[in-house]
């Protein structure tokens, strides 16, 4: 019966995609009715195939790694996408003729930032959640993952998100909300694969059997069901055409502006914080093997992080039409934010108390510290910005780039780098990493890469915010916009050579996991490995 009605609900998509590909009303959509009639396609034949056969029987005591170890590539190869990527553009920014005349209006800045800032987060960061999340619950639930294939629904999905989020940026089709760029069809999209997602975690956590739901969890249920809430209000919109990428927002003038931060900042409290603090959880006591230090802690800061996150937007809007009131809310709620911040950053650190030696030691756990730091700089240095006076000078300014790649490449990037580290030997069942100097050298290339990407965007933010507040005795601008622009092309040159360390180093990871699974021997089964036992 199941096979009958997927098969109605793939035709159905066959024919949606056929008279779109027939119908489409520009190019972006053009393209994605191609990818909606090859995928349903694809999946309508192989579902036809098979129909009638036995289905698959999968052991409920072992758990559904493959699609973590999916993840563990994805995660992979989209970081090294995104990081190209941004270092692309940061060069664009620094030498302009790199906007090359043949390629306008498909490969210039304009429409490689968001290509940039979706591969990070959402590409990148978001398969680095999706898997850690499926893996995470699992070991912490001793339960397999629940519903089946709908794992592999989720992983694909999203995949299929990205592409078509990617395509749709190249080819002109955006709704110009940051983070929020993808249009109406690649929207509706997302929210199937990510009620999917939702359906696996909580459905995996309502058959854990271990009584204790452990922290990590928390964290990452939050991020769950927030960025569902987020992406749902803060896309509401009606298409022109059933067969056009265009839609018209239900939101507009000041209301418009105020979601559309509601939603960014919670982005980052969400996606880039709650999510990465779930793995933050798991991965350091494991790989410190230390207990966390404080749960205590943990679910207190847990419960201030979330509750004040999402009164914090009005920060982005700091002098614009957004009344006083709230502007002044969402800077009180930001300072307010460093607090429980700092609760997770010292729990994190803290873990490793009697461990420290293993700094010495083990890069890994070098990487996941380091983030942590970045993490302690970044929701300090955030709370500063967002005081009225101080954001006068930084907003518009680099400030705001070196304040978001401190805490995307150093708390995020650093994170998902050492729970990777962590989980390629063990998904692969392999003794060990295959080289640690290897890992050290990626450790040292992305240090150094941050600290000059994060060092000349503050200099050149700070930099520029004064020079355009500077008056002549009379009153008069002393600098014009192109002065600031020319005094800052060498600390641009400096930021896009940081970038490039840290994708050469992301490139070396790729290699080094990459003769992990090939050529590192295989771990001999301990008693009961891959199988559910009680929570580690
Ligand atoms: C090799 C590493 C990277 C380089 C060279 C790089 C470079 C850049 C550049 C040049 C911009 C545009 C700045 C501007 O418009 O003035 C940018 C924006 C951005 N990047 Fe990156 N990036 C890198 C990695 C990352 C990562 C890992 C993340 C997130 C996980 C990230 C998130 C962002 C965000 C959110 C923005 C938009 C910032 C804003 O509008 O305020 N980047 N990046
Ligand atoms: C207590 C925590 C934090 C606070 C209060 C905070 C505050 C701020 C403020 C005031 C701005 C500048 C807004 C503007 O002038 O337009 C900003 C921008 C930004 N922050 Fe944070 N921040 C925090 C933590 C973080 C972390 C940990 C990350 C990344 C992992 C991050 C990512 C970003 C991004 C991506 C932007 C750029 C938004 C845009 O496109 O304009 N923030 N943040």
């Amino acid at each position: 019966m199941w096979d009958y009605i997927k098969l109605a609900g793939l035709g159905v998509l066959v024919l949606y995609g056929a008279i779109g590909l027939n119908f489409a009303r520009d190019d972006a959509f053009l393209v994605h009715a191609l990818i909606i009639l090859l995928v349903a396609g694809g999946l309508l034949l192989h579902t036809l195939r098979r129909i009638g056969e036995p289905k698959p029987v999968h052991d409920p005591g072992v758990y559904m790694d493959d699609v973590v170890r999916a993840g563990v590539i994805a995660t992979a190869f989209w970081g090294v996408v995104g990081f190209a990527a941004g270092t692309w553009i940061a060069f664009q920014l620094a030498f302009p003729q790199l906007n090359f005349e043949w390629a306008q209006g498909y490969l210039n800045f304009g429409r490689l930032r968001p290509l940039h800032t979706s591969a990070v987060i959402f590409a990148f960061g978001g398969n680095a959640l999706i898997a850690t999340a499926f893996y995470v619950v699992q070991r912490t639930s001793a339960a397999r993952l629940w519903g089946g294939n709908l794992a592999w629904f989720v992983f694909w999905g999203y995949q299929i998100f990205i592409v078509m989020a990617a395509t749709g940026y190249i080819l002109g089709s955006t709704q110009g909300n940051e983070y929020a760029e993808p249009e109406w069809l690649t929207d509706l999209w997302l929210t199937v694969v990510w009620v999917a997602f939702l359906a696996v975690f909580v459905g995996t956590l309502v058959k854990r059997r271990e009584r204790h739901i452990y922290v990590a969890n928390w964290f990452y249920l939050s991020f769950i069901i927030t960025v569902a809430m987020l992406h749902l209000v803060n896309n509401v919109a009606v298409p022109v055409s059933a067969f056009g990428s265009r839609s018209v927002p239900l939101w507009s003038g000041v209301q418009s502006a105020m979601v559309q931060w509601w939603y960014g900042h919670n982005a980052v409290g969400f996606f880039l914080t709650a999510g990465f603090l779930g793995m933050m959880y798991y991965f350091i006591p494991k790989q410190a093997e230390r207990p966390v230090y404080s749960y205590k802690l943990s679910i207190i800061h847990f419960w201030a992080l979330i509750f004040l996150y999402i009164w914090a937007g009005p920060h982005h809007l700091h002098y614009t039409a957004l009344p006083n009131w709230a502007q002044t809310l969402g800077m009180t709620f930001s300072i307010m934010l460093w607090m429980p911040s700092w609760g997770g950053m010292i729990n994190g650190l803290m873990t490793l108390s009697g461990a420290w030696d293993k700094l010495r030691t083990d890069p890994v756990i070098r990487m996941m510290v380091v983030a942590v730091g970045f993490y302690g700089m970044a929701t300090f240095e955030g709370p500063v910005m967002s005081i009225r006076s101080v954001n006068s000078l930084s907003h518009y300014t680099d400030w705001t780039i070196g304040h978001v790649h401190s805490g995307a490449l150093g708390w995020n990037g650093m994170i998902t780098f050492g729970a990777l580290y962590y989980l390629t030997p063990r998904l692969w069942k392999r003794e060990g990493l295959y080289s640690l100097a290897l890992v050290s050298w990626h450790f040292w290339l992305a240090t150094i890469g941050i600290v000059l990407y994060a060092a000349s965007m503050w200099v050149t933010g700070i930099m520029e915010g004064l020079m355009w507040r500077q008056v002549d005795a009379q009153g008069f601008l002393v600098n014009s916009f192109a002065d600031t622009v020319e005094a800052k092309f060498p600390m641009y040159v400096v930021r896009a050579l940081g970038g490039t360390m840290f994708a050469t180093g992301a490139i070396i990871m790729c290699y080094n996991l990459w003769k992990t699974v090939t050529s590192v021997p295989e771990r001999k089964p301990v008693g009961t490995a891959g199988t559910a036992v009680a929570a580690e």
